[in-house]
């Protein structure tokens, strides 16, 4: 695929697009200049990433670079199903926990990645389906973004979830077979376990405009609409001797819906252009204000898991490659500032409303609190988002009893802990999500067989 020149025209188009023009920086030649990727990249609010594996931090070559380019990183493959969860329900952190430290000690972001995916599954999950997997897959959520509360920047809730070629429509796998639900209600579990992270859906073969980025988009666009909480997507962006010529373009019609973009993985095939695309991609994200960041999947060639490749930035001894002068050169160039706010300051809980028609109505006011459940269902169980939202006084605990009709079983629940599983089921808060706001609101859901509540929550408070 011939290699799409992408110089002053680009640039030039950017500023002349309205809003744009005030937050297009005027960092140019070398008197500003910063010397490394992370530097450069935060000049217009951005961040320049690294994926790394927890094994090779011993290298002092890889260590050194890491700390000197880098500001934020994304564990390879350390905060994947497979290595956080290898039996089911024994959790272990200590990879993951090598990676989030390293990034956290060197002042970087630090990527989650990946709840929720097809490949790297541990055995045990793989060979289950229906209502147990989707119980376990949800518990799974709950779990890794509960015990990395507060430290992630944004996961990667769920990871290539979308078939190739022309269908536009998902994959098949176990997960998806739980139901075509399953991604929201992965990122409604995430949400709730973790207020502060950006919860991203993140896909490869989606870097331009085609059936399989157009399928993701009306993916997002619906969770939107819905209210399904969704922040960020993130393009991988493995490429190899070619790059979509609507790259910018496809990345500037998803931030068009309301959420960061963001480039998760990237690398590039060596050839004659390799310098030229990864400055293409660079270019691209820093012409749209709602890029947040580029992450590279890997430092030294070596450490690429394409192997014999080459797509990285720097050579096997830690040499600085072309490609990387073109990137650092790109990023001095400046683009639109990203104007995105720290994720710790932002207030997740509480905002925007579900705009699901709840399926029943407030109790009666003078209880202090109000419940608002919304149902995914499939055929024979649902997922069953409950909002709870405080009267005009601050709630210090709540418990919202759904009554739940005959033959409905509650098989996992989130952000509660249930008095029972059938019946009169009383949820009650758990320590982070009981203090409450006046007026404000906050999630919790369960899992269930059976048809679904129809009947009105009762909410109680403390
Ligand atoms: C890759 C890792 O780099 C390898 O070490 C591992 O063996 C397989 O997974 N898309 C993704 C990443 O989302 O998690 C993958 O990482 C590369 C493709």
């Amino acid at each position: 695929m011939p290699i799409p020149r992408r110089g002053r025209g680009t640039l030039l188009m950017a500023a002349v697009t309205g809003a744009v023009v005030t937050a297009t920086i005027a960092v140019t030649g070398t008197a500003n200049a910063a010397t490394t990727l992370g530097a450069s990249a935060a000049q217009t609010g951005r961040y320049f990433g690294a994926a790394i594996a927890a094994g090779r931090l011993g290298d002092s070559t890889y260590t050194r670079i890491l700390n000197t380019e880098f500001n934020s990183v994304t564990p390879e493959n350390e905060m994947k199903w497979d290595a956080t969860e290898p039996s089911q329900g024994r959790f272990t952190y200590t990879n993951g926990d090598r990676i989030l430290n390293q990034g956290l000690s060197n002042g970087s972001k630090v990527r989650g990645h990946a709840l929720l995916w097809h490949n790297q599954e541990p055995g045990w999950a793989q060979s289950m389906s229906g209502t147990a997997l989707r119980n376990a897959a949800i518990n799974h959520v709950t779990q890794v973004a509960t015990h990395y509360r507060g430290k992630i920047y944004a996961w990667d809730v769920v990871n290539e979830a979308f078939a190739d070629g022309s269908s536009g429509g998902r994959r098949d796998s176990n997960l998806q077979r739980t139901g075509n639900d399953w991604i929201e209600a992965a990122f409604r579990a995430a949400r709730a376990a973790d207020p502060a992270a950006k919860l991203c859906y993140n896909d490869y073969n989606t870097d331009g405009v085609n059936a399989k980025s157009t399928g993701v988009y009306n993916m997002v666009r619906d969770f939107k609409s819905r209210g399904v909480p969704i922040d960020c997507v993130g393009f991988q962006s493995h490429l190899g001797t070619g790059i979509p010529g609507d790259y910018q373009a496809n990345l500037q019609r998803f931030a068009a819906l309301g959420v960061d973009v963001q480039i998760t993985e990237l690398d590039v095939a060596q050839g004659g252009n390799q310098a030229n695309i990864y400055a293409t991609v660079t270019r691209a994200c820093l012409a749209v204000s709602r890029c947040t960041g580029i992450t590279v999947w890997g430092i030294r060639d070596s450490d690429s898991w394409r192997t014999g490749e080459n797509p990285l930035l720097f050579d096997n001894s830690g040499n600085k490659k072309a490609a990387y002068t073109s990137v650092l050169n790109a990023l001095n160039a400046g683009g639109t500032t990203n104007p995105t706010t720290p994720p710790v300051t932002t207030p997740p809980v509480t905002t925007p409303p579900v705009t699901t028609p709840p399926v029943t109505t407030p109790p009666p006011s003078g209880a202090g609190c109000t419940a608002t459940v919304s149902l995914n269902t499939w055929t024979g169980g649902y997922v069953a988002t409950v909002r709870v939202t405080a009267g005009a006084t601050a709630l210090n605990g709540w418990t919202v009893t759904v009554p739940l009709p005959s033959g409905d079983v509650v098989t996992g629940a989130w952000s509660s802990t249930n008095s029972a599983t059938t019946g009169n089921v009383a949820f009650r808060n758990v320590d982070y999500n009981g203090q409450v706001a006046a007026g404000a609101s906050t999630e919790f859901g369960f899992q269930a067989n059976g048809a679904g509540p129809s009947a009105t929550p009762v909410c109680q408070a403390g």
